[in-house]
């Protein structure tokens, strides 16, 4: 009732934007009631592409260097990174006086009623436009839209009479990037990592009334990363009311041991904070209760730990431990063999009068893991085969803005591949990206970094590495602990120091016992491309994670004699040299592909390089890669190579396919483009044709057949085009125009595709049926389409919230006279909402080289289909409408609520 549920109803008061001050205005009067109050509503935004402002965290970038007209901010923001620096010696005192700086952003005086109106979560980059073409601000590999610059976020926050006496907190979840806060013009703190979540004390400059101006600062470099990084406080914001005695930041700690199906034993730790100036003394009662995911309440009560006393003095926090039981607990584990099952709980403070000052909720998981490095990974006991792939933090069209929606559609798609896990490459995630991960059982991988002192770009982390790691790492740490889905810590994603021997080794060494001083119930591992298992790198790690190296890298048929490093396949090398560490493989495949599109011939390989010097795969004009899902970076291996590799090496414990879905940035091989090759889905969230190869080994009891490719070719009559279908069938016979082209029975289990690669085309119907065990399983079939004629139009849901959050996402293809889907068709759509508060947000259609805005309404087909995403601001019947010139147009009618 309580708990998240509370939550919940602030922030869906605080959605109401120009009501949220009424909100803020009658608080409850009751000091034991912590308020969580969503404050993403009601900005004014302002981004300049350069520096005009002439502040500066410091001068390190490389286009700050010779500024001598920029004011340096980083002393009053550095003792932000305190309360996660472990050292007192090695904390930061703030200057003794505030900077001199004439800014008058920061003044509650300043007039910004010109400024754009926004709500938080905010990528201000999204909308573009693109910069196209070579020496551009912002190229390929940052996605090519306007990310840099600085972004000023102001707005006025209330405090009543009822807020006298509290602490209020700012809790952003994360801002992109070097962002810094100012109240009242007073500079309270900042945080450079964008990917990192903090909080500061507003308290001290609070004032009563409504004329609290609050100002954040975002100063975001570009060439500072090797994706899409987005741009702005692209996170939730919050303001946390708390009486002054009260549980700290991100400060209960639950962990389970002794997990079995009759008992748990679960260990807390509750961390009190007192910001008054006085001794208190309080008890700590914290009770555990079942938590029904679906509405985040608290249901049954299952255990409570002993009731603990303790004294915190005045400015200082201290921590108390408890241990209880809970029997027949429902334990937290993947579908489909396990269910996540959650727990919450709810710590109260006690004062001396038996009030309550504080309750807080924790909401956890009761599950055991074993990371054997002989069988893999087993979860309460179960050996579950890590079936994940990578995800960088972009909702595509939606940019870097978090949306719980677009992100449980992620989520949701992955899971109908059949995935189970996902690395957060290769930073820390929004905070509900892993509260949506506990909800549906799904296996995390969180990360902390992409690189330490050894920079991968000019402007990336490494300027900033040795002030901010430990703060970096003990935030991702004590913000996540809790999660049940997180399995485990990476402190660093193929960073340069695998390769530097006892230098790199000893950082990684520091960082391992940073987070094992948060949390020794998981392993710390790093993801290794380069480092050997004789180097001194991996013996500082608890588990093995490789990238590509696991089933080889240049090293066979095609890619041999490449320019770049080869490595022989080094699973069993590396369990040999580290026989008690589980080897497990964090990025595989790197395979590339256009949806849809596909070039001829095909290799007769199983994998083969992408080599647009050689025509092999891919075209260098239309910056396209085919569809066969055999082609790949020079480094990588299609799905077919990575799974015999895996099947031949039984003590793997899984893999993460590099990646799940494409992401905007990273367009290899074709840096013209603004967005990945890599996804088993694209950009729009339309699965490419190897969707159904990982499907039919990661789902073996769901019948899959998939033929690819298309079977509408004019320019291909009486030519070879090879027909490959995927399916978990033992046997397929494919007919073309009724003639058997074959019965093909799999050769081994570690054969991945039935390829039929002598079939003449003709116009006309391509058919497979698949079996198992002599008898039919599956089938599929694809006939040759006509001209374009109509557009159909579906919503994943037809049903929305009002809230101005929820997403309906809505698929357009393009149809013959027949209804048959346009393989190739290009054809310019044009979608109208109209009704129910509907509003367009974007629209996609997966091409990794369409420069038209995501913002834009009119978008074109892209091999048959094109995405428009619609939120609705109220009640009602909404109506989409899809047009496009010649063809007979789609309506759909959803509903908001
Ligand atoms: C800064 O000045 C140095 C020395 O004059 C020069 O070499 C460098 O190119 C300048 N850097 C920038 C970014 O202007
Ligand atoms: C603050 O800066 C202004 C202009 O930059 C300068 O004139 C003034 O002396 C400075 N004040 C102090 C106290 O340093
Ligand atoms: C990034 O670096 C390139 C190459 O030095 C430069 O042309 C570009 O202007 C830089 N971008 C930004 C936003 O500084
Ligand atoms: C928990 O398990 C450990 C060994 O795994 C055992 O020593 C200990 O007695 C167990 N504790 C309880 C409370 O069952
Ligand atoms: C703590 O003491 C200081 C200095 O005496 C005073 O300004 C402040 O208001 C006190 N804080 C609280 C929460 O009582
Ligand atoms: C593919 O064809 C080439 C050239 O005909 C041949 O050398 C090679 O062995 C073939 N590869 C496979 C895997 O059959
Ligand atoms: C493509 O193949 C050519 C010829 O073998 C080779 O020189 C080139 O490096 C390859 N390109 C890539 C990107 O691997
Ligand atoms: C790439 O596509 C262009 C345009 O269709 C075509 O002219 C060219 O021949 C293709 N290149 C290769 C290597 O197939
Ligand atoms: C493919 O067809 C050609 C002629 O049509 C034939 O010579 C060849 O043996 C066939 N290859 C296979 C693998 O069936």
């Amino acid at each position: 009732m309580w708990s998240s549920s509370f939550f919940a109803d602030a922030f869906h008061l605080a959605l109401l934007g120009p009501l949220l001050l009424s909100v803020e205005a009658k608080p409850v009067k009751n000091d034991g009631i912590r308020e969580k109050i969503s404050i993403n509503a009601g900005w004014r935004f302002s981004r300049s592409e350069f520096n005009t402002d002439k502040l500066a965290y410091d001068l390190s970038r490389t286009d700050y260097a010779n500024r001598t007209d920029l004011t340096v901010l980083k002393p009053w923001v550095m003792p932000s990174a305190n309360d996660f620096i472990v050292d007192p010696a090695a904390r930061y005192q703030p200057p003794s006086t505030e900077p001199n700086i004439s800014c008058p952003f920061v003044q509650s005086s300043f007039d910004d009623s010109s400024w754009e109106s926004v709500n938080l979560p905010h990528d201000w980059a999204i909308k573009g436009p693109f910069y196209v073409g070579d020496n551009v601000p912002v190229s390929g590999g940052m996605g090519r839209l306007p990310v840099q610059g600085v972004g000023w976020y102001r707005r006025k926050l209330q405090m009543t009479e009822a807020d006298e006496g509290k602490s209020v907190y700012l809790d952003i979840d994360g801002a992109m990037s070097y962002s810094i806060v100012w109240l009242n013009g007073h500079l309270v703190g900042g945080w450079p990592y964008g990917y990192s979540s903090y909080q500061l004390d507003l308290t001290p400059h609070l004032k009563l009334g409504d004329d609290n101006l609050l100002a954040i600062r975002v100063d975001n470099p570009g060439n500072s990363s090797r994706w899409y990084p987005g741009g702005g406080i692209y996170r939730n914001v919050w303001l946390t009311k708390t009486s002054p005695t009260h549980v700290g930041q991100w400060g209960t700690f639950i962990t389970s041991k002794n997990v079995s199906k009759s008992s748990a034993v679960l260990d807390l730790t509750v961390e009190v904070e007192n910001s008054g100036n006085a001794s208190q003394t309080l008890s700590v009662v914290t009770d555990v209760y079942v938590l029904d995911t679906a509405t985040g309440a608290a249901g049954r009560q299952v255990a409570s730990f002993p009731r603990q006393t303790v004294t915190v003095a005045g400015g200082q926090k201290a921590s108390v431990n408890a241990s209880t039981t809970v029997n027949k607990p429902a334990l937290w584990g993947p579908p489909p063999s396990q269910s996540p099952n959650m727990h919450v709980a709810v710590t109260r403070l006690y004062n001396r009068h038996n009030d309550v000052v504080d309750t807080y909720s924790t909401n956890f998981g009761i599950r055991s893991v074993v990371y054997d490095s002989n069988h893999g990974l087993l979860v309460n006991g179960e050996l579950i085969r890590i079936r994940g792939v990578n995800g960088h933090h972009d909702l595509g069209s939606l940019g870097a803005a978090f949306n719980e929606r677009a992100a449980q559609r992620q989520l949701e798609v992955l899971q109908e591949l059949g995935c189970n896990a996902l690395r957060t490459s290769h930073n820390p995630p929004a905070p509900e990206l892993l509260d949506l991960a506990d909800k549906m059982g799904i296996l995390v991988y969180e990360e902390a970094f992409d690189c330490w002192q050894l920079g991968k770009n000019p402007n990336d982390f490494h300027l900033i590495f040795d002030e901010w790691s430990e703060a970096d790492v003990r935030t991702m740490l004590r913000r996540d602990r809790n999660h049940p889905s997180v399995i485990i810590w990476s402190i660093g994603n193929e960073v340069g120091e695998q390769t530097t021997g006892a230098t790199g080794a000893a950082v990684a060494k520091r960082l391992r016992e940073i987070v094992h001083s948060e949390d020794v119930t998981r392993p710390v591992t790093a993801s290794m491309n380069a480092a050997r298992p004789d180097m001194p790198f991996p013996g500082e790690l608890d588990l093995v994670s490789l990238n590509y190296q696991g089933e080889g890298i240049r090293d066979t048929g095609p890619y041999a004699g490449l320019p770049g490093i080869s490595t022989s396949p080094l699973y069993y090398a590396f369990h040999d040299a580290f026989p008690d560490k589980l080897v497990l493989s964090s990025e595989t495949a790197a395979t590339l592909s256009t949806r849809g599109t596909y070039f001829f011939p095909v290799t007769n390989w199983t994998s083969a390089p992408e080599n647009y010097t050689l025509g092999s795969g891919g075209n260098d004009t239309l910056l396209e890669v085919s569809d066969y899902g055999l082609y790949t970076a020079p480094f990588g291996s299609s799905p077919d190579k990575v799974f015999v590799a895996q099947d031949n090496a039984s003590f793997v414990g899984g893999e993460f396919v590099w990646s799940g879905w494409d992401y905007i940035g990273e367009p290899t091989p074709y840096y013209e483009a603004r967005s990945s090759y890599y996804g088993i889905i694209d950009l729009a969230g339309f699965g490419k044709d190897r969707f159904f190869e990982y499907q039919s080994r990661w789902r073996p009891d769901l019948p899959v057949a998939h033929i690819l490719p298309h079977w509408t070719w004019p320019d291909r009559v009486g030519q070879v085009t090879p027909v490959h279908v995927f399916s978990n069938g033992d046997e397929a016979e494919l007919w073309v125009n009724g003639r058997s082209q074959g019965r093909l029975r799999r050769a081994s289990a570690s054969v991945y595709r039935f390829r039929w690669d002598n079939v003449t085309y003709h116009a006309g119907e391509v058919r497979v049926v698949a079996y198992k065990n002599g008898k039919p399983w599956a089938s599929d079939r694809v006939v040759t389409a006509g001209a374009p004629a109509a557009l159909r139009l579906s919503a994943d849901r037809s049903a929305i919230s009002g809230d101005g959050l929820d997403l309906s996402f809505l698929t357009a293809t393009v149809v013959d006279g027949k209804g048959n889907v346009v393989p190739a068709a290009d054809n310019e759509i044009t979608f109208s909402v109209s009704g129910g508060g509907g509003e367009l947000v974007a629209t996609d259609n997966g091409d990794p080289r369409d420069f038209t805005s995501f913002a834009s309404a009119t978008r074109k087909a892209f091999s048959g289909r094109a995405l428009a995403v619609v939120r609705a601001n109220g009640q009602g019947a909404i109506t989409v409408t899809a047009s496009s010139a010649g063809l007979a147009r789609a309506v759909v009618r959803l509903t908001a609520h």
